[in-house]
């Protein structure tokens, strides 16, 4: 029979996951959204109407109890949880806002997706270099200054490109080319 000192880690494992991590004191976190709301200012000109603002500081709170870096499934269902508490205080356009920032959601790109790929061009070095000390796993075995350097380029490229593709997509390739090391 499990004991319960495995029972409660288990517990605490499911609490702990990268996404947990994530969106309280990593890359996910309220400074990311301040990103997106400085991107979309740079983009649009304007402010955010007040819904879409509240929409921003929600649409990655679904990170939350996923492993989001070792599941490329979980990752994908990020977006239900913002989306689902938007549509319950904006009704479908909040839904909507939130869905269309994600391209795996299934639903057309709303207003918030460019903001969220542009908010990583802005993105300072130092908080780039604290988010791979708390989520290690972004950098793969890359050291911290050289991850930060090949996905400054990378975001870089992808937003005066036009391409705007998702930017889990530069962790990714980083990932799958350490596996083809290993
Ligand atoms: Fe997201
Ligand atoms: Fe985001």
């Amino acid at each position: 029979m499990e004991s319960l000192t495995n029972r409660i880690m288990t517990y605490i494992n499911r609490l702990f996951t990268e996404g947990t991590v994530s969106i309280t004191i990593g890359g996910h976190s309220v400074i990311h959204s301040m990103l997106v709301v400085t991107a979309w200012r740079r983009l649009y000109h304007r402010w955010p109407a007040l819904w879409q603002l509240v929409c921003i500081f929600l649409h990655d709170v679904g990170h939350f109890g996923k492993n989001y870096l070792t599941s490329v499934e979980e990752k994908n269902q990020h977006w239900e949880l913002g989306a689902w508490i938007a549509y319950n205080l904006f009704g479908v356009k909040g839904f909507k806002f939130i869905a269309g920032h994600d391209a795996h959601s299934g639903f057309p790109h709303s207003d918030l997706y460019k903001p969220d790929k542009y908010a990583w061009l802005l993105a300072p070095v130092w908080w780039l270099l604290y988010n791979n000390f708390i989520e290690p796993k972004v950098r793969a075995s890359m050291s911290g200054i050289d991850a930060v350097r090949d996905f400054k380029r990378k975001v870089r490229h992808n937003i005066e490109s036009g391409e705007y593709r998702p930017s889990h997509d530069f962790y990714l390739e980083r990932a799958h080319k350490e596996d083809r090391n290993a």
